[in-house]
């Protein structure tokens, strides 16, 4: 018998060993090769990166506190190579700043590509964390909280436009409102004014323009699922099947969008205007090296991107809280009507300001306790363990291992937040002494940490305390039915059912 006829028999008989034996050296090595098979999780997870793709596929990213519960350990084995900490203390070293634990693999899904498939490094998907601070230094003064006051006619101006047609639409026909759209609509328009003084038309139109709110919500799914798995965004997107989708995709509309609003604003004689994209063309003259006509567009698009629905989810929560305990709303009315009846007569119709929330504290603890039960990012916000590993929660982790924390499950820790720290109950940010308020601030991850720490967050709360008082001090809001409103777990948890009757009220200086 020829070496040939010896070989082919040979592969006949034993072609499903030959097969398998790989991929059984496969798992066993993502077992065992990673040097965290001490850590407890489920036992498909430490094999194959794939089972977290399902778990996020089938949006089970909230239950992972129950999984720590469930293995009772700090440490959650989530991947071969992937580890969830849920103690909070743990936040301050992964998110830290010394040393900078570099944005994982799983940030390349939302990296941007030009038309010839080269990577962009934008603000909040690089990885280089070089670049990055580059990046961050000429902008970072636009979202101050000293330059939060000039943002407020924009804020206004959108918060008016709502109040025109969910009047129009809702009040004055008696229709249901599905307020969740409604306040996608608003965080969209409102960043658009925000960004380039111009709303993208989905209020005035009452409609999902080009699908532009579709598509982002899209792209944040895709980040949670495929994400997981960077090699495969790698194949679809960046590399091979992604040359061919991309001649055949047409600009989004959204880019169209920002690359009218930046060609309007560069021949514009009015360079007053208090928006974002003023401020990053005054920065241009100081760092024209970085703030280029490409940059220009990746700065304003990730505004869109990063600020639209992550404040609708806020606001959403926000109110389904408020209309859900009546206890609260009947706190934060009262402040809201002390706060009015302390205005003079000619500022009475003014909208409410940043200034008189803030002088509203339960209103206050309100907020901070429904962004810290129900944040927007409902998975692992994903690190990379640095040069030499560590030790966390008494346990060596080698570098390059991928690891962090999610709100979800940091935010219901009992030591730090209390007993009941599941439930909600505003109370606990003003009964908790100094020290344990300092504690629960330092543990808030709502918007992340260190130096990529959310650079939008002191707009969020601009937009979130202007926009609810304002809407209950004009309508009076009842949920038709608050088992309706139901949450979709991805990277972002996404509220929909939120249905309202919208009535107007008069709220002012006698009442
Ligand atoms: C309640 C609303 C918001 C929440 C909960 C939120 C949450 C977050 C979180 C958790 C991160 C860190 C993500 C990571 O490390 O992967 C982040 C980053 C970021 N956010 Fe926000 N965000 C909100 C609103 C906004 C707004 C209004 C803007 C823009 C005006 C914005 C712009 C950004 C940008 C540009 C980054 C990347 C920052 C960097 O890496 O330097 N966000 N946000």
């Amino acid at each position: 018998m020829g070496l040939l006829t010896q070989a082919f028999l040979f592969l006949r008989e034993n072609w499903i060993f030959l097969i398998l034996a790989p991929i059984a050296f496969h798992l066993l090595y993502n077992k065992y090769g990673h040097g965290l098979s001490k850590i407890p999780g489920p036992f498909w997870a430490s094999t194959s990166d794939i089972w977290l793709l399902v778990h996020y596929t089938r949006r089970r990213g909230l239950t992972e506190r129950q999984m720590h519960e469930k293995y009772n350990s700090p440490l959650l084995r989530l991947g071969p190579n992937t580890v969830s900490v849920s103690d909070p203390e743990a936040i301050r070293v992964i998110y830290g700043w010394k040393p900078v634990f570099k944005k994982s693999r799983l940030y390349i899904s939302q990296q941007v590509t030009t038309e010839h498939g080269n990577v962009l490094g934008t603000l909040s998907s690089t990885r280089d964390e070089d670049w990055h601070s580059k990046l961050r230094r000429p902008v970072a003064n636009a979202y101050a909280l000293s330059t939060l006051v000039e943002y407020e006619p924009l804020v206004d101006s959108t918060t008016r436009t709502f109040v025109r047609e969910v009047t129009e639409r809702f009040v004055k026909t008696g229709e249901e409102c599905p307020l969740s759209d409604w306040l996608q609509m608003y965080a969209f328009d409102i960043i658009g004014e925000l960004t380039f003084s111009k709303r993208f038309g989905f209020l005035e139109s009452g409609k999902d323009l080009n699908n532009m709110m579709y598509h982002t919500g899209r792209a944040m799914d895709y980040i949670g699922v495929i994400g997981q798995i960077p090699m495969l965004d790698e194949y679809l997107r960046l590399k091979g099947f992604g040359h061919i989708l991309r001649k055949l995709r047409k600009t989004n509309a959204q880019m169209k969008f920002t690359v009218a609003q930046i060609g309007e604003h560069i021949t514009s004689k009015d360079k007053s205007r208090p928006d974002f994209l003023s401020r990053f063309l005054q920065a241009r003259e100081k760092y024209p090296g970085i703030m280029t006509d490409g940059q220009l567009a990746m700065y304003t698009n990730t505004n869109v991107g990063a600020g639209s629905d992550t404040t609708a989810i806020a606001l959403r929560e926000i109110i389904y809280r408020l209309l859900t305990h009546p206890g609260s709303k009947q706190r934060f009315m009262s402040e809201l009507r002390t706060v009015l009846q302390e205005r003079n007569a000619e500022d009475a119709d003014l909208p409410v300001t940043w200034a008189e929330s803030h002088k509203m504290p339960y209103f206050q603890d309100f907020v901070r306790e429904c962004l810290r039960l129900c944040p927007a990012l409902g998975q692992i916000i994903p690190r990379d363990v640095p040069e030499g590993g560590l030790t966390l929660c008494g346990q060596y982790l080698p570098e390059g291992t991928v690891v962090g924390c999610n709100a979800w499950t940091v935010h219901r820790d009992e030591e730090v937040f209390g007993p009941g720290a599941s439930e909600f109950r505003p109370e606990r940010w003003a009964e908790a002494s100094l020290e344990k308020r300092r504690n629960m601030d330092n543990s808030f991850f709502t918007f992340g940490g260190g130096p990529r720490v959310c650079i939008g967050k002191n707009i969020a709360m601009l937009e979130i305390n202007k926009f609810v008082p304002e809407i209950f001090r004009r309508f009076e809001v009842e949920i038709v039915d608050p088992n309706r409103y139901h949450r979709l777990p991805g990277w972002l948890v996404v509220q929909k059912g939120l249905d309202v009757v919208l009535k107007e009220r008069k709220m002012g200086l006698s009442s």
